[in-house]
């Protein structure tokens, strides 16, 4: 298990940072990297100061070489809890080789890292993930979800009253990229749920490398939606596809009016007739918006952000609360983090949380923690669930504490 040098430009760390990068893109299926990923891809890293670990075979070894047979990297930013904006570790370019899978290789990676975050007094880690039953073991629950839709953009498609009191612009994706960033940072200060977008961002919205094709994106487009004073307030990155479609790939709107402006932008293009979106908001007002409701066709709903709550009267204290009262958590944690007894007793919308030696009144995991964090799941559909334990009262009070009225929301894939 060793981690990277970054800014050692010796021969042999060069190669060793090929070597990683080449295992993540095998790791993920993905073709051999070329040397513009491997060279963006390690400015990036460099600019997060992130800490790159892997498991290389002993040297000597049949096999052994410059490409390691794990690896494992992350980096800290913010996630918007609600009522703070908390530092993040993000954890990510999880792969083991298949030859080595099932040897505990991801465990030590992940502990080691976890631990490190509480040793630097991080509270929260997340991650997105490629399969549903890996991370829940490490305490990482599933947080937010995202929302695809199709909308028949047809003949037909139409706003009941809706007319726009701004405007869209089309404009080349690098230009729209300081009004996208503003966007999204005023986005990021306000939404519940929202991760800091990481240093490839820029590269994806402005279309200056495609990281699954390599070489430039010259099929994205931007526009951004200007609001009736004329200041840039929503925006849109999308490209045109087969048969009259067009897909989103990220849309930000600071205004129910931006929202529907640039919806309405969408649905109105010429000889497009279907329009698809993968993260929408999971209170998109657009159906409701519509003369044909129906128009509005849910695709998929799947987990999106992982968290896993490692400072728990921190992470806590953080987020809304919505009733008044007191509850005494028990959390279980396989890795010891957030095991314990919590006293959360919260008022005016926050709580304050303290450990305590009180009887536990309502028992869950680390998992079931991650998951009920950002309000993302209500309490009782957790509990009928057999996720958390508790007398009925104990359940219903902590629901009432705990449930929040608006979903939270997340944009950023990592
Ligand atoms: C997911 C992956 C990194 C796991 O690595 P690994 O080194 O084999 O994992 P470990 O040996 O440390 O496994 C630790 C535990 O997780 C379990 N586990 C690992 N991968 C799992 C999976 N895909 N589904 C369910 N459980 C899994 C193991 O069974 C083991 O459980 P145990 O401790 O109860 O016995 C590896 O399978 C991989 O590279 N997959 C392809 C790339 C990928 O999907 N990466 C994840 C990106 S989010």
């Amino acid at each position: 298990m060793a981690i990277l040098d970054l800014f050692d430009d010796s021969e042999e760390a060069t190669a060793r940072r090929r070597g990683w990068v080449g295992a993540v893109q095998r790791g993920f299926r993905a073709d051999r990297p070329e040397d513009e990923l491997v060279d963006r891809w390690v400015t990036h890293y460099r600019a997060e100061r992130a800490t790159v670990r892997g498991a290389w075979l002993p040297a000597g070894e049949f096999g052994a070489g410059p490409m390691p047979v794990a690896t494992y990297a992350s980096f800290d930013k913010t996630l918007n809890a609600g009522r703070e904006v908390l530092p993040l570790r993000m954890v990510t370019d999880v792969t083991t080789s298949a030859s080595h899978r099932r040897r505990g290789l991801l465990r030590q990676l992940i502990e080691a890292d976890l631990a490190d975050a509480v040793t630097s007094g991080v509270p929260v880690a997340a991650l997105t993930a490629s399969e549903a039953t890996i991370y829940g073991r490490w305490g990482f629950g599933p947080a937010t979800f995202r929302h695809g839709v199709e909308v028949d953009t047809s003949a037909g498609f139409g706003f009941r009253s809706f007319t726009d009191p701004g405007r869209v612009e089309l404009v080349e994706p690098v230009d729209a990229w300081p009004h996208v960033r503003a966007v999204f940072d005023a986005f990021h200060a306000r939404q519940r749920g929202s991760v800091e977008w990481p240093a490839p961002y820029e590269d994806i919205h402005t279309g200056a490398y495609d990281f699954d094709g390599g070489g430039a994106n010259r099929k994205i487009r931007a526009a951004v939606h200007l609001g009736a004073a004329g200041a840039v307030d929503g925006f849109v990155i999308f490209k045109h596809g087969e048969k009259n479609t067009v897909a989103v790939t990220e849309m930000i709107a600071l205004s129910p009016e931006a929202q529907l402006g640039l919806w309405s932008f969408l649905g109105n293009m010429d000889r497009v007739t279907t329009v698809t979106h993968k993260l929408s908001h999971p209170r998109d007002p657009l159906q409701w918006a519509l003369t044909d409701l129906n128009r509005v066709r849910s695709t998929e709903i799947e987990e999106f952000l992982w968290l896993r709550v490692l400072d728990v009267p921190r992470a806590l204290a953080a987020r809304p609360w919505s009733g008044n009262g007191t509850v005494v958590l028990e959390v279980d944690d396989a890795q010891g983090h957030a095991a314990g007894r919590f006293e959360v007793t919260a008022s005016a919308g926050g709580a304050e949380v303290v450990r305590t030696e009180r009887a536990p009144e309502v028992r869950l995991t680390a998992e079931t923690l991650g998951a009920l964090y950002l309000g993302g799941v209500p309490v009782a559909q957790l509990h009928r669930a057999g996720r958390l334990d508790g007398e009925e009262d104990a359940v219903r009070r902590f629901a009432e504490m705990a449930d929040l009225a608006e979903p939270p929301y997340c944009l950023t894939g990592f």
